[in-house]
């Protein structure tokens, strides 16, 4: 897959040398450039914004130091692509399996209040042109981000996890444990600071373990994302489960929609 990003911050982005991400770069799994912004300005102070029209506070990012820079990455090609801001649509594990499907994205790194709207349209008309949010809250600009994105799309590339299971695995990833997120995991030793592992998961029981599992996964999205809970299919759910529901004070099932 090729990434490309267009920032004002490349700096931001060593954090890609390393790990899980730098490994699939090394080995041509990943194709990741980044490219300063400021290099299709033709001013000496290298501006990349000004003023917004209608008034208000902070800057805008210019629409023709991005067209040019644009233009020079995508040259024939046409990239999916990806404008990080507070007002896309959310970055969801749905949306990082979509995007790892993809052969070539581009991240464009707004700061300050964004990007001239033009921008997109622009690009809107010849690429597929997504404005993504990775959660509620407002960061400085879109470098960190696109780090997210990169970290969850690129864990999803054939070979880019030594194990294929653990992505089937995730918290949020389609599956029988689809829609709650992971209960609690542990590993050596049997006994720490005098904490026990629970003895089921050293019982070599693999039904009883998965039912454990499974009993972790709904307390601990009862307790930390209950509205996970509330949306859940009644029809994932075994007499097994609406029980543990109960007991956590919480009723599933067609008679709540009558309520
Ligand atoms: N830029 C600033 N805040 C952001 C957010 N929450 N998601 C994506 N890009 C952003």
């Amino acid at each position: 897959m090729r990434l490309d990003i267009v920032s004002i911050f490349p700096e931001y982005f060593a954090p890609l040398d390393v790990s899980l991400i730098g490994k699939a770069r090394e080995r041509g799994t990943l194709d990741v450039r980044v490219h300063q912004l400021r290099d299709w300005t033709h001013d000496v102070h290298k501006t990349v914004d000004d003023t917004p029209y209608g008034g208000g506070p902070g800057m805008v990012m210019k629409p023709e130091v991005w067209g040019e820079a644009i233009d020079a990455v995508i040259g024939d090609g046409a990239p999916r692509m990806i404008v990080p801001t507070p007002s896309g649509r959310p970055f969801t594990q749905e949306l990082a399996q979509e995007l790892a499907g993809e052969p070539w994205l581009l991240f464009a790194c707004g700061r300050y209040e964004g990007i001239d709207s033009r921008v997109m349209a622009e690009y809107g008309a010849r690429l597929r042109v997504d404005e993504v949010s990775i959660g509620d809250y407002v960061l400085a600009g879109g470098e960190v981000a696109v780090l997210v994105m990169v970290e969850a799309i690129g864990r999803l590339l054939p070979g880019v996890l030594g194990n294929a299971q653990s992505a089937v695995d995730d918290s949020f990833a389609p599956g029988s444990m689809r829609n709650l997120v992971e209960g609690p995991v542990y590993t050596k030793p049997p006994v720490w600071r005098g904490h026990e592992v629970p003895a089921v998961l050293l019982s070599g029981h693999h039904g009883k373990v998965a039912r454990w599992r499974r009993d972790e996964a709904l307390r601990r999205t009862m307790r930390n994302r209950p509205e996970l809970v509330a949306a859940l299919d009644p029809e994932t759910l075994d007499k097994h489960d609406r029980r543990l529901l109960e007991e956590l004070s919480f009723r599933v099932g067609p008679e709540d929609m009558a309520n």
